[in-house]
């Protein structure tokens, strides 16, 4: 047996309401899981943004906070900190990743620009698609098919790409790679695909940028699956990986161990001039962005923390494990698996639910009534409507994630997670899909409403 890596030094106890109790709780959030308390939940798998446990050493820096609004030592940490991890000369702090995308979409999109990328998270979508603005997904074929294990589907379909640049060049203001690419899966892209996309962007005048919430589990894959990169550390790798960008949008709360926060990165001074004041006004001072000087001090610490090679395996081969124990239980999920949790194939596991009763959100209140655990689902209601026509959109997949927090679980919460989905299998056929009754735009999944149909 491997030793665990961690003993609990702080610990929260986990309370399991009744079957009945959690039955009202789901009907007082109108079947929507975003809105049931954490008191009420106890596995909650929903994301592992924000959520993960803080370290001894993130703990202790939090002491040396500095909140001075201007000429914060605790912002002087964490700019170190980003510079040295993360290989950028210009840092930009702001409140989340997606503010790291609005500040650089308000400068850098115009009405009819186009980004393309590997499939766009959909915040990432959403606040290209608000500056009027056009996503376009060039992730390679294999990662939407079942077959084959191709070990890299975050990759970019290069000749796609080189399309869309060839006619379009003018109007594309930065290129963006996702890594690893949560939409898909938290499938990894390899350096190669990085290189080559950079090469592209170069070829013809573009902007290459990388959004990194989860740089260090790419990193880690690209050790595995790539051929040379097996003898390297994850920090070396995940270096080299971003020496490639022009610039980089990060949520600091995934792969940088950190409750809140984000960064802009970038190389170029006169882009670094431009954004600098629009992060001032949509997040915070250039010296803080919306951090206090706790959460700056817990991020220049996380930031190191979370390349640590012992630290990233440890991470990934819990979703090795509960993958083994779906496969086990005939549990149908994407394969291979990514790198923050399990993506369960709702739509396969649950086929008398059509795409428009969302099975993957019918499945995480079923799951949540069964055994109280809470999960988010990845497909036509997360996807949703065309902007243009309103009409929904259809997803690859119907599916449901459990994401799993960084160093908050272990092995025996997994195992209560595959036995509540062993105790589901053989009531799947009564689960029963949602339908609106109340829909909000332009982010829908945190906030409507729904009823069982
Ligand atoms: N990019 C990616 C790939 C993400 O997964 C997220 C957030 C963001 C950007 C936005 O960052 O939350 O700091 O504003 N993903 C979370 C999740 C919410 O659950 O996967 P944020």
């Amino acid at each position: 047996m491997r030793l665990p890596l961690y003993k609990n030094v702080t610990v929260e106890e986990i309370r399991l309401i009744s079957r009945s109790a959690r039955l009202r709780r789901l009907e007082n959030a109108d079947f929507n899981p975003f809105m049931l308390h954490s008191k009420d939940i106890a596995i909650d798998l929903l994301t592992d943004s924000g959520t993960g446990a803080l370290s001894k050493p993130q703990r202790s820096a939090k002491e040396k906070g500095d909140n001075t609004y201007c000429g914060s030592t605790s912002w002087r940490n964490l700019e170190l900190a980003a510079r040295r991890v993360l290989g950028f000369p210009y840092v930009i702090p702001v409140a989340q990743g997606r503010v790291a995308e609005h500040v650089a979409d308000f400068v850098m999109i115009k009405k009819g620009s186009i980004v393309p990328g590997n499939a766009h998270f959909d915040t990432t979508k959403a606040n290209i698609e608000v500056m009027g603005g056009i996503p376009v997904d060039c992730t390679i074929s294999e990662a939407y098919a079942t077959e084959p294990l191709f070990p890299f589907k975050g990759n970019i379909d290069l000749e796609k790409l080189e399309m869309i640049l060839k006619k379009n060049s003018r109007r594309i203001p930065y290129v963006l790679t996702t890594v690893t690419c949560n939409q898909v899966g938290g499938q990894p892209v390899s350096m190669e695909n990085i290189k080559e996309t950079s090469g592209l962007c170069k070829k013809y005048g573009v902007r290459f940028f990388l959004d990194i919430a989860r740089f260090a589990e790419n990193a880690y894959f690209i050790k595995k699956r790539e051929k040379g990169f097996s003898r390297r550390g994850i920090a070396g790798i995940a270096k080299e990986m971003l020496s490639h960008a022009e610039g980089a949008m990060m949520s600091a709360k995934k792969d940088a161990l950190n409750q809140t926060g984000g960064l802009i990165l970038l190389r170029d001074e006169d882009l670094y001039l431009k954004l600098q004041p629009y992060g001032v006004l949509f997040s915070g001072g250039i010296q803080y962005g919306a951090m206090s000087g706790e959460a700056m001090e817990t991020l220049a610490v996380g930031l190191g923390e979370g390349v640590q090679d012992r630290y990233v395996e440890q991470r990934i081969s819990q979703a090795e494990y509960l993958g083994k124990l779906f496969r086990n239980i005939k549990v149908p999920f994407l394969e291979p698996i990514g790198g923050h949790g399990i993506f369960v194939n709702a739509g396969v596991w649950l086929p008398h639910i059509p795409w428009d009763h969302f099975p993957g959100h019918a499945l995480n209140c079923a799951l949540y009534l069964s055994d109280a655990i809470r999960a988010v689902e990845v497909g036509s209601l997360l996807e949703n409507r065309d902007p243009k026509t309103r009409q929904n959109r259809r997803a690859h997949w119907e599916l449901l994630r459990l994401a799993i927090p960084h160093r908050l679980y272990d092995e025996r919460h997994l195992d209560y997670v595959a036995e509540a989905f062993q105790r589901l299998s053989t009531k799947r056929s009564s689960i029963c899909g949602v339908e609106f009754i109340y829909e909000t735009y332009p982010m829908r999944h945190f906030t409507s409403k729904f009823k069982l149909v």
